[in-house]
């Protein structure tokens, strides 16, 4: 399945993964649409990508997809490929002092995020002849990461919905996809981690998408690229073994 001609929505296309995505597909001759929740970098990913459309919008927030959704599909109605790609993730110490609200962001952010856009656009990717899902996991979604607790919680929950969205939608023209990116050079990782983990690097940003993009073209339903490989097999045959591995990370 070719990734051209089509019109994809990419939730947090602003930075990181999302952005590099948001590139490559334009140059591809899609119709790309980002979205984020801060203006500015939404704006800096406009100029940076003359052609690119962004909307604000908040995969934690029912009204704000269900504006999303009003002027997408009313702007857009060719949107055929949703690629639920926003996500956060944090270090915490599970007990330490943090408001209810607070604790469970990724959870918002990174699990009931992709289940509401889907929720919601479902019923028009249906009336799409050749139409995509895209979720974006983690390799951690096979191994936990200590410390990033409740960021494995969701991320892990995000790969068991898709597999059971994918087999419900199995005898229809819904593709569903997921992607389990490795460690890889963006913003969300240079910002909190690459302190915990002296003199190790991500993949590069431009080399992830291309795996992302032949991934897909070639049919996978789940591409992992690198390290998130890896960490599936590892996750098999030696589940205790690559926890424990993980665990060291940020422990001291
Ligand atoms: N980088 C890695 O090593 C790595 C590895 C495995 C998986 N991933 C996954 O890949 C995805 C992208 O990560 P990244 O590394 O590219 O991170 P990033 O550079 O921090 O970009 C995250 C994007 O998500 C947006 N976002 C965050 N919260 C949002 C919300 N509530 N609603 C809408 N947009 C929101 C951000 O924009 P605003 O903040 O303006 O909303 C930004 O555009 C995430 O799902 C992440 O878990 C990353």
């Amino acid at each position: 399945m070719k990734l051209t001609g089509r019109t994809v929505l990419i939730t947090g296309g602003s930075s990181g993964i999302g952005l590099e995505l948001a590139g490559a597909l334009l140059a591809r001759g899609n119709v790309v649409i980002v979205t984020g929740r801060s203006e500015s970098a939404l704006e800096a990913a406009r100029l940076r990508h003359p052609g690119l459309h962004a909307s604000k919008s908040d995969v934690a927030n029912e009204n704000s997809i269900l504006d999303l959704y009003q002027t997408l599909t009313t702007r857009f109605p060719a949107l055929d490929v949703l690629i639920n790609n926003a996500g956060i993730m944090r270090a915490l110490r599970l007990g330490d002092d943090r408001p209810l609200t607070d604790v469970t962001q990724e959870v918002d952010i990174d699990l009931s995020g992709p289940i509401r856009m889907v929720q919601q656009f479902l019923p028009h990717l249906r009336t799409r002849s050749n139409p995509m899902i895209v979720n974006v996991s983690s390799g951690l979604a096979f191994v936990p990461f200590t410390i990033s607790p409740i960021y494995s919680a969701a991320k892990a929950g995000l790969h068991a919905y898709t597999r059971c969205l994918r087999e419900q939608l199995r005898n229809t023209p819904v593709r569903v996809v997921e992607v389990a990116p490795p460690l890889t050079e963006t913003p969300l990782f240079a910002s909190e981690f690459k302190q915990h983990m002296p003199g190790q690097s991500g993949m590069p940003v431009d080399v992830l998408v291309r795996h992302i993009i032949s991934g897909i073209e070639a049919g996978r339903d789940e591409v992992r690229p690198g390290q998130s490989n890896v960490l599936k097999i590892a996750s098999r045959l030696a589940p205790g073994f690559i926890f424990k591995q993980l665990s060291k990370v940020g422990a001291t």
